[in-house]
């Protein structure tokens, strides 16, 4: 596609001053109408384990999970740039186990870069994926897969000494090759700092306005669980409120009788005569039913 998002397009957008827009993803569905809508860069974060597998953390995420989720959403995504995390314990071990995890990302999940979270320890890590063509995206300030060592999801960055320590990592993150830095949960002054440093682009959450991008997780975006309302989601829609509604008069109508119709039904050409049992030898030469095609079924038009 002409206009596909790349790393150099959101570099690109950081010197014209042109916000970019990321939001995540975990299957095709979704993938499709975020990318319709004209997101930026669709992420295929771990987050997916406390959104979608219902875990109280990213930690038990694993490697062949992430590899699925990125399946279904390169497959449904077109413009944007899909990035896919690295989970807890694929990079942290050893320099070849991240390459080789980073690797089937790309080759067998469609990702066109990783996301790795934390600063100096990784430098030798992004610095061997560079070698092996595998853009990288960093993540600093609040990174959840360090929530025991944090002591929970708090705020970073909030005195000088964890505030330079941030500033500090980011330069040597970009000196190391990454192609543009997540920042989480940090006070705005600070956002605006590390922006204002780096060349390549930073995407916040929870970081305010300075930062050259924004990322939200899909679902909160969309209000899908009114119980999480941290103070950086913004709701944009109330699909929870949306779905139920919907859910519950497809329930009243199945209860009523009311659906479904003649509209949602299929109906004989020709009275059907009773059906006869068919011995059990017809099936060999099981014989394709002639009629209304349906083509795929379960929502998406291929
Ligand atoms: O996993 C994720 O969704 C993330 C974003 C919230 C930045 O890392």
């Amino acid at each position: 596609m002409k206009d596909k998002v790349t790393i150099h397009t959101l570099r690109k957008f950081k010197t014209e001053g042109r916000k970019i827009g990321m939001v995540t993803a975990y299957d095709a569905t979704f993938a499709r109408i975020l990318d319709d809508a004209g997101v930026d860069v669709l992420l295929v974060g771990d987050s997916l384990g406390m959104v979608v597998q219902g875990h109280d953390s990213t930690l038990p995420v694993t490697m062949d999970q992430m590899v699925y989720h990125c399946r279904a959403v390169t497959r449904g995504a077109r413009r944007a740039h899909v990035v896919g995390d690295l989970p807890f314990m694929s990079y942290q071990a050893g320099v070849e186990e991240a390459v080789r995890n980073a690797g089937r990302l790309v080759a067998e999940g469609g990702v066109g870069s990783v996301k790795l979270e934390g600063g100096r320890e990784f430098l030798d890590v992004v610095r061997a994926l560079g070698r092996a063509s595998i853009p990288v995206m960093g993540h600093l300030g609040l990174t959840p897969q360090s929530v025991h060592k944090l002591g929970g999801y708090t705020v970073q960055g909030r005195s000088d000494e964890a505030a330079e320590r941030i500033l500090a990592d980011a330069l040597l993150l970009q000196d190391a090759g990454i192609y543009a830095l997540v920042l989480e949960a940090v006070p705005l002054e600070l956002a605006r700092q590390v922006s204002e440093r780096l060349e390549i682009p930073t995407i916040g959450i929870g970081a305010g306005v300075h930062c050259d991008g924004q990322v939200l997780v899909c679902y909160d975006l969309l209000g899908m669980n009114p119980e999480f309302k941290p103070k950086f989601v913004k709701r944009y829609a109330d699909l929870h409120g949306g779905i139920t509604g919907a859910v519950q008069a497809f329930l009243e109508e199945v209860r009523s009788g009311a659906f479904p119709d003649a509209a949602h039904s299929f109906s004989a050409p020709v009275q059907p005569r009773p059906v006869r049992l068919v011995p059990a030898a017809a099936k060999d030469g099981a014989q394709e039913e002639q009629g209304e095609r349906l083509g795929p079924v379960y929502g998406v038009p291929v």
